[in-house]
């Protein structure tokens, strides 16, 4: 095998993101594995290089042989001091490193990705038939076009729309799809189906256990009509598949949610994005011709409004929230914030609150603004959002949605908060 990769070693302290990102962006492509993992495995990856994501000292108080070990392997191997993390002197030393010592080319790109990417799909596939669900996210939604690109006709995406998508969704995908790229889209509408199941739930656990399943069943159902596929398209990421400091094997996250699609369907995986970083399948959605709303799409749960709208759901509360959400998006990408901030969405509380309009007392609800920073969801920042933009978002919400009468911002971090309200 060519030698024209990097492995970075990652010991436990969590930092081995940010330096595959910063080998990747010196267009090196760059693997992580735990850093007491089997010699046998990285004589397989035969890396031109080494990164370890700590310092010599920090490493050797950690288990001196190992750093012997590594070095009986005749591959060169550099510590790197967590202070120059993102900085431009550890750049500099990354290069160094690479296109010195390693000897390496500046090759690895997104547009060399999608080509041996395409061939590698196009060899898997054959001539059979590939299904993909699309969720609205960014990562089935790109999976799928890149996937399209390889194999053409021969892909066939199910969008099952269970009605707590936000205000325009649906058509945006369908647009985007059916429309621009002429991809064979069944669009499902099981909207009342998921209401029905969902009507008088109020605890948060069983509306995401009941949305999953119920999915999980509409697709499989789809599926079945299709008949002949052979291949599923997911979108997993590198993140989801980078194994943990302590040597435990792979580790795929498995989200029980919506997207997360049967496992025991009679189907192969075609993975795509799985040696991708988020931002990397943000750029290669640009590059493929996605729009920017689905490619800078903002984190979205699965169960979308179903939780964001507290206690039992029904049509009238989606609708309130939908437009009260939609609202707030509007003015924060107008604002030119959109990118800058996390998520942010609006929250339907289950309560009533006394106001006045038009001389006239009121009795309805109030809608919840939230509004994060993060960097992997896990802590939270709440955003600092100019006064006068939050004022510009509470006048329209009550304005254009005669159902809301207040409008509160939750200036709770994460912890002790979650980002979501359930
Ligand atoms: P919390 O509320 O736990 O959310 O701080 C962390 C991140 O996870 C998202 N989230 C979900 N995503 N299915 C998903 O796919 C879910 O059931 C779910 N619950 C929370 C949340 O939007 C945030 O980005």
């Amino acid at each position: 095998m060519q030698q024209e990769d990097i492995l970075v070693l990652e010991p436990g302290g969590g930092k081995s993101q940010i330096l595959a990102r910063m080998v990747r962006e010196a267009q090196v492509y760059s693997h992580i594995l735990p850093y007491k993992v089997d010699l046998a495995r990285i004589r397989k990856i035969n890396p031109a290089g080494i990164i370890l994501a700590g310092s010599r000292e920090e490493l050797s108080a950690l288990d001196p042989s190992r750093l012997e070990e590594l070095s009986e392997l005749g591959i060169p191997v550099m510590d790197f001091q967590p202070e120059e993390l993102e900085t431009e002197k550890g750049r500099e030393l990354i290069q160094d490193f690479l296109f010195k010592v390693c000897q390496l080319k500046a090759n690895w790109n997104m547009e060399n990705f999608i080509k041996k990417e395409i061939e590698k799909i196009r060899e898997e596939v054959g001539s059979a038939r590939v299904i993909s669900g699309l969720s609205g996210g960014v990562d089935s939604a790109v999976a799928s076009a890149l996937v399209h690109k390889a194999i053409g006709d021969q892909l066939i995406c199910i969008f099952v729309d269970h009605g707590m998508l936000r205000k325009g969704e649906a058509e945006e995908v369908r647009k985007t799809f059916a429309g621009q790229f002429k991809i064979p889209l069944i669009y499902v509408d099981a909207r009342k189906r998921f209401l029905d199941k969902l009507a008088g739930v109020v605890d948060p656990e069983q509306k995401r256990k009941i949305i999953g399943e119920e999915f999980i069943r509409v697709f499989e159902e789809e599926a079945e009509k299709i008949g002949d596929a052979s291949f599923l398209v997911q979108g997993t990421l590198y993140s989801d598949v980078i194994e943990s400091g302590d040597g435990n094997d792979v580790k795929v996250k498995s989200h029980h949610n919506v997207g997360g699609l049967p496992e025991d369907m009679d189907l192969d995986l075609i993975e795509p994005l799985r040696d991708l970083f988020k931002d990397e399948v943000r750029k290669l959605g640009e590059l493929l011709g996605l729009p920017e709303e689905i490619v800078w799409r903002q984190p979205f749960p699965g169960p979308g409004l179903a939780v964001r709208i507290i206690g039992s759901i029904d049509e009238e509360k989606l609708s309130i929230l939908r437009e009260a959400d939609a609202i707030f998006r509007e003015e924060i990408r107008e604002a030119g914030l959109s990118r800058e901030i996390w998520q942010y969405f609006a929250v339907l509380p289950d309560i009533k609150s006394v106001g006045v309009r038009d001389n006239q007392r009121t009795y309805a609800y109030p809608v919840i603004l939230r509004a994060v920073s993060s960097r992997d969801a896990m802590t939270a920042d709440w955003s600092r959002i100019p006064y006068d933009l939050l004022e510009k978002i509470s006048s329209r919400i009550i304005r254009e949605v005669e159902a809301v009468n207040r409008v509160v911002y939750d200036i709770t971090s994460k912890p002790p908060g979650t980002i979501e309200w359930e």
